[in-house]
C-alpha cells in the first residue's frame, strides 16, 4: 500500500503535533507537505522531508488524499473552498468559521461541485455523537459554557480594563448564540460552532464564556435536556504547549478524525 498523502494547511501548534505523529506513523505511512501563505514565518519551523507550498496549484500537483485545516478562519474562507473544487476531501478544524452563512454554503457548493468533502474534526469536544442523536428533539434545550484561565484571554481581559495577573474572580466575558460566539471569538469558540452544528444549530445552541483564574485548563460544560434524557459533560483540557488559546488534545482529535477517515471500519 502506498503512503498516504496529507497537505496540512497552515504550521502552527496543532499542525506541528499532527505532523509529527504522521510522521512516526507505521506503514503504509504518511507523505506530508504544508500550504501556507506566501513569505510565511511558520515555514522555518516545517522540518527537512515536509514540502512546503504556496498556493491551490501545487496542492493540485502534490496529488493529496486529504487536507488538513489547522490555521484559523481565514483559511477556511481562503483556501479550502479550492481543495474542496478539486475533489479533495478536507477536514477542519477552524469550524466556528461555518457561522457565517455565505462561507458555509460556498463551502457546500464547492464540495458539491467538484466531488469534495467537508469534514468537521470534534476538536477539542466530545460527545458530538449524543447530541447529534437529539438535534430534532422537540424539548431540546443546549447550552455550552467555556471556562479558561487568564492567559487565554489576556487581550480581552486588557481590553476590558482588567490585568489578567490581578484577576480576582470569575468574569463572564460573554454570553448569547453559537452564532455570536464563533463570530467573536476565532480562535477560541470553534467549539461552540461543532456544538452548534452538531446540534439545533447556531441560533438554538447557548453560549456563556468565562474566564476564571481558578479554572486548572480549558474547561468545557456542555448540558443537554429534551424528551428523550438529560446529558451533561465536562472536559477539562491542558493547553496546548505551543499556544494556549488551543487546547493540546486537538490535534489528537484530528488524528483520530484522519485514521477513521482511512479506515475500512468507520465509527459515526
Ligand atoms: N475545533 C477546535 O476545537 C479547535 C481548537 C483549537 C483551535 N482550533 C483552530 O485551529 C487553528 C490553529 O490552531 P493553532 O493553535 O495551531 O494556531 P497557531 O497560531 O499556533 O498556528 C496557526 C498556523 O496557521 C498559519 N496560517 C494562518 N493563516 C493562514 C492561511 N490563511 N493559510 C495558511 N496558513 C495560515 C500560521 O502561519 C500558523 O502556521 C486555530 O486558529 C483555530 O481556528 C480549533
Amino acid at each position: 500500500m502506498k503512503a498516504r498523502r496529507v497537505v496540512l494547511i497552515g504550521y502552527g501548534a496543532i499542525a506541528a503535533d499532527i505532523a509529527t505523529a504522521l510522521r512516526a506513523a507505521p506503514g503504509p505511512g504518511y507523505a506530508l507537505a504544508v500550504l501556507l501563505r506566501p513569505g510565511s514565518s511558520s515555514a522555518a519551523r516545517v522540518p527537512e522531508g515536509v514540502s512546503v507550498l504556496e498556493g491551490l496549484d501545487a496542492v493540485a500537483a502534490f496529488g493529496a488524499d486529504l487536507v488538513i485545516e489547522a490555521a484559523g478562519h481565514a483559511a477556511v474562507r481562503e483556501s479550502v473552498p479550492s481543495c474542496l473544487a478539486l475533489g479533495l476531501p478536507v477536514l477542519i478544524s477552524s469550524i466556528g468559521a461555518l457561522h457565517d452563512e455565505a462561507i458555509f454554503a460556498r463551502l457546500v457548493e464547492a464540495a458539491r461541485g467538484g466531488r469534495g468533502r467537508l469534514l468537521l474534526a470534534s476538536g477539542a469536544l466530545g460527545g458530538l455523537d449524543y447530541v447529534r442523536a437529539v438535534r430534532h428533539a422537540e424539548q431540546l434545550d443546549l447550552r455550552y459554557e467555556s471556562r479558561k484561565p487568564p492567559a487565554a484571554w489576556a487581550a480581552e481581559l486588557h481590553a476590558l480594563g482588567h490585568d489578567p495577573a490581578e484577576l480576582a474572580g470569575p468574569v463572564t466575558l460573554f454570553s448569547g448564540t453559537a452564532r455570536e460566539a464563533a463570530a467573536r471569538y476565532p480562535q477560541n469558540l470553534n467549539v461552540a460552532a461543532a456544538l452548534a452544528l452538531a446540534g439545533p444549530g447556531f441560533e438554538a445552541t447557548r453560549v456563556d464564556v468565562v474566564c476564571d483564574p481558578k479554572a486548572g485548563g480549558n474547561t468545557h460544560v456542555v448540558r443537554a435536556s429534551s424528551e428523550f434524557g438529560t446529558f451533561s459533560l465536562e472536559i477539562a483540557n491542558r493547553p496546548s504547549p505551543s499556544n494556549p488559546k488551543s487546547s493540546w488534545i486537538v490535534a489528537q482529535s484530528i488524528l483520530a478524525a484522519v485514521d477513521q477517515h482511512f479506515s475500512p471500519v468507520v465509527m459515526l
